[in-house]
């Protein structure tokens, strides 16, 4: 089979972070190709940095119970520092995303409590089946978690191509500690970010819109 520029923009398009997931698990053959098709991302001196913490059933209840415990106590502490500011237009396109979430599902202006609730959603794991938890040997430092920005990207598409939601979560790894211990991931691995998975919810407000993206001449800057 030949697959197609058109093909391939195709199922980049259709991609988007899902914040409401179905029960349902998904089976751990369709998990497995997943991950299969993740792993063909280029690393620097094909070093593969990334190692997967995986959760279905219990384990993922576990998970979401703990992490809605830690998220209780406030005490963010991640492995990799998150970024001190969005300057610019970077701060711009944040907050563009932020209201887009907040109007799809009715958060209005000034709505603190409206926020935070949407907010606490990400520990809960917006009720996904699974759960990926990316880790990167610290030995690595930031080129370990460049290359695990390319598996989470593989991930999301090759779940996208087998009908399975994607979200990549940043705040899951906001407890690093809980994480840790709650895994045993060892603490010379930076936990990086999580992937919650499963099948979408379609008509949740939550899914029900999508993100712009700079054009092409914004983000180029054409020599010759
Ligand atoms: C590394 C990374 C971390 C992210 N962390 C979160 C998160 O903690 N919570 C969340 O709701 N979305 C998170 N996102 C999703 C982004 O908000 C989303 O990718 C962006 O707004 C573009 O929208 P799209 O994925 O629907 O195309 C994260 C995405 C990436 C790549």
């Amino acid at each position: 089979m030949t697959v197609t520029p058109a093909d391939l923009d195709s199922l980049m398009a259709a991609r988007y972070s899902c914040r409401a997931f179905r029960p349902d698990p998904v089976p751990r053959p369709v998990i497995e190709a997943i991950v299969a098709s993740a792993r063909r991302v280029p690393s620097w001196c094909n070093a593969q940095p990334w190692q997967v913490t995986l959760t279905s059933g219990a384990e993922t209840e576990a998970l979401r119970g703990g992490l809605m415990a830690e998220a209780a106590t406030g005490a963010h502490a991640p492995d990799l520092p998150f970024p001190e500011s969005y300057p610019g237009v970077y701060r711009d396109r944040r907050r563009g995303c932020g209201w887009q979430l907040y109007e799809a599902v009715g958060v209005t202006k000034g709505d603190r409590d409206g926020s935070a609730r949407q907010n606490a959603r990400n520990f809960a794991l917006f009720d996904a089946p699974h759960c990926a938890i990316l880790s990167s040997p610290s030995a690595l430092g930031p080129y370990g978690a460049l290359d695990c920005g390319g598996f989470v990207t593989g991930f999301c598409l090759a779940a996208q191509a087998a009908g399975v939601a994607t979200i990549p979560q940043a705040a899951v790894a906001s407890f690093a500690p809980f994480l840790h211990r709650h895994f045993d991931i060892p603490e010379d691995r930076l936990i990086l970010c999580a992937i919650s998975f499963g099948y979408a919810q379609d008509d949740a407000p939550a899914n029900r819109f999508r993100t712009p993206r700079a054009e092409v001449d914004e983000i180029v800057d054409w020599r010759g």
